[in-house]
């Protein structure tokens, strides 16, 4: 008897399994990650945001939950298959397409503190220009150290997964995050206060603050657009629409005007803010592939981009918006993550590669390949400073990831190669702003920061920390000085 009606209702659940997840997100979910899966109080759950972690963890957090967080382990109230359909579930767009307008981002605004009323010089004993920002990307939370002393001033819960860089006020007062679901903040170091917060978008990818201070340009991959907010208080100003996914957003001092990668198109955007009242209207350079990680030439006069087409890099001029040449570079070169500085009086580029264990040394005045130098393993950052001997490249995409290299800035030998902590990842070096220490992250939920002496390579702190991804020196960034990222 029971058969007969069994077969039939199996089978009308497996065709209804989309709508019986909708239903089982509504009912466990929903409250926590938002109407549409847009985020709420827990992240949002949209393709795009689930785009770096594999159905596998998906599954393995609803489960479980994750540790010292809101997310529960659902494995005690669902059923297997009611958990596979939610994974499956999640990777798929929302039936009815997630927006996010002018509208949405205007009632996401809030005022924080009351600038007007704050002092405007330091309240805290530490040189204001060697502060660090530490991103601690295992509980999302952002710590303020002293460069001097490497004591912690401040730490603070941030919105879930900050990530591109903070960057800063040319002054070095204010510090302004991008979370991955859109999150802009604005921090005042001086007072160390959060001023203002609004969602910008429904998934970011980074920002950049213009030369003057005035303006904060936010890159979408959902909604595919431009925002521009106001840097006082990070109010809307305008919108842009891409049509197309924004890579990365930069800004190029010299010539007043931030740069845009685009990962759709074969397009690259220049937004002046030179004039008083600027229109940010783009101008568009045309390009032969999609360029969608970069460097660029300490003057700004040249934009080198990852090119397939090119099969390694591709030189931009960006004034003409012409192409210089070509660069053949073997693997998956990263420029983005390159470095320069200066060997015989030549300036040099260096880039990771981030399918090949090598590093590759070009002549920045004629494209050249210098010098391929191997490691053991793919990179993923390079970093130093005109005072440092050497530049720090990890092995982040190798098994043997807690190795770090120093490559000597003139032989371009690997010098030293460091295992700070064994069997934990160290990755991501920034200095003090005279170079004289450094500190490395050790990516792990129970990682730390360890500072070294740059010159002697002895070990001065370590500051246990959760999965400290990136800090960033104030100095040093407001300056754009040679070694750090932009
Ligand atoms: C009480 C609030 C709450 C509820 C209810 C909830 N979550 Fe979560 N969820 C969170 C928070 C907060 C996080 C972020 C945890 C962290 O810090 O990593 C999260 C994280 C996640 C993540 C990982 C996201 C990422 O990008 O790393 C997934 C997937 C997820 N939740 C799925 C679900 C599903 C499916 C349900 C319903 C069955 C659910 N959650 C119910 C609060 C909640």
């Amino acid at each position: 008897m029971k058969r007969l009606w069994l077969v039939p209702l199996l089978w009308a659940s497996a065709a209804h399994g989309a709508t019986d997840a909708a239903a089982d997100y509504q009912q466990h979910c929903q409250s926590c990650h938002g109407v549409n899966r847009v985020g709420s109080s827990g992240p949002a759950l949209l393709p795009e945001s689930l785009g770096r972690i594999k159905p596998a963890e998906i599954r393995q957090v609803i489960e479980h939950g994750r540790p010292a967080s809101q997310m529960a382990a659902f494995a005690p109230l669902l059923t297997a298959q009611q958990i596979d359909a939610l994974v499956s579930f999640l990777q798929q767009p929302p039936a009815t397409p997630a927006t996010w307008n002018e509208q949405d981002i205007r009632s996401s605004h809030r005022q924080l503190a009351d600038l007007s009323q704050l002092p405007s010089t330091p309240q805290h004993h530490a040189d204001p220009l060697n502060l660090f920002v530490v991103v601690e990307s295992g509980d999302h939370h952002i710590t303020i150290l002293d460069g001097d002393r490497f004591e912690v001033l401040d730490r603070f819960a941030s919105h879930f997964a900050v990530h591109g860089g903070p960057k800063f006020s040319p002054d070095g007062r204010f510090v302004y995050f991008a979370s991955r679901d859109g999150w802009i903040s604005l921090y005042d170091l001086h007072n160390l206060k959060l001023i203002a917060e609004v969602r910008a978008g429904l998934n970011t990818r980074n920002l950049a603050v213009s030369k003057d201070g005035r303006w904060v340009l936010v890159g979408n991959y959902l909604p595919g657009n431009l925002v521009v907010l106001d840097a006082r208080d990070l109010s809307l100003v305008k919108t842009l629409p891409t049509h197309s996914r924004v890579s990365a957003v930069y800004t190029a001092p010299p010539r007043n005007s931030f740069i845009v990668a685009l990962k759709d198109v074969n397009e690259v955007w220049e937004l002046s803010y030179a004039a008083p009242t600027p229109n940010f209207e783009p101008r568009r350079i045309q390009a032969q592939d999609v360029l969608d990680d970069f460097s660029f030439s300490p003057d700004y006069r040249q934009l080198l981009a990852t090119s397939r087409k090119a099969g390694g890099g591709q030189v931009i001029d960006l004034d003409s918006g012409k192409v210089v040449t070509d660069i053949a570079l073997s693997g998956m070169p990263h420029l983005g993550s390159g470095t320069y500085w200066q060997r015989n009086g030549q300036w040099v580029f260096a880039t990771p590669n981030i399918s090949k264990g090598q590093i590759s040394v070009l002549d920045l005045k004629t494209w050249k390949l210098i010098k391929e130098i191997p490691t053991l393993g793919p990179g993923f950052f390079m970093r130093s400073h005109s005072h440092s001997r050497y530049v720090w490249s990890d092995v982040f995409f190798a098994p043997g990831n807690d190795a770090i290299h120093l490559i000597d800035k003139q032989t371009l030998e690997i010098a030293h190669t460091l295992r700070p902590m064994p069997g934990k990842t160290a990755a991501h070096v920034e200095f003090t702003q005279d170079g004289r220490y450094l500190l490395l992250s050790i990516w792990d939920r129970e990682g730390a920061l360890i500072v070294y002496d740059s010159q002697t390579l002895q070990e001065v702190k370590r500051l246990p920390m959760n999965k400290p991804s990136g800090k960033y020196n104030v100095g040093n960034k407001i300056e754009f000085a040679e070694g750090t990222s932009h």
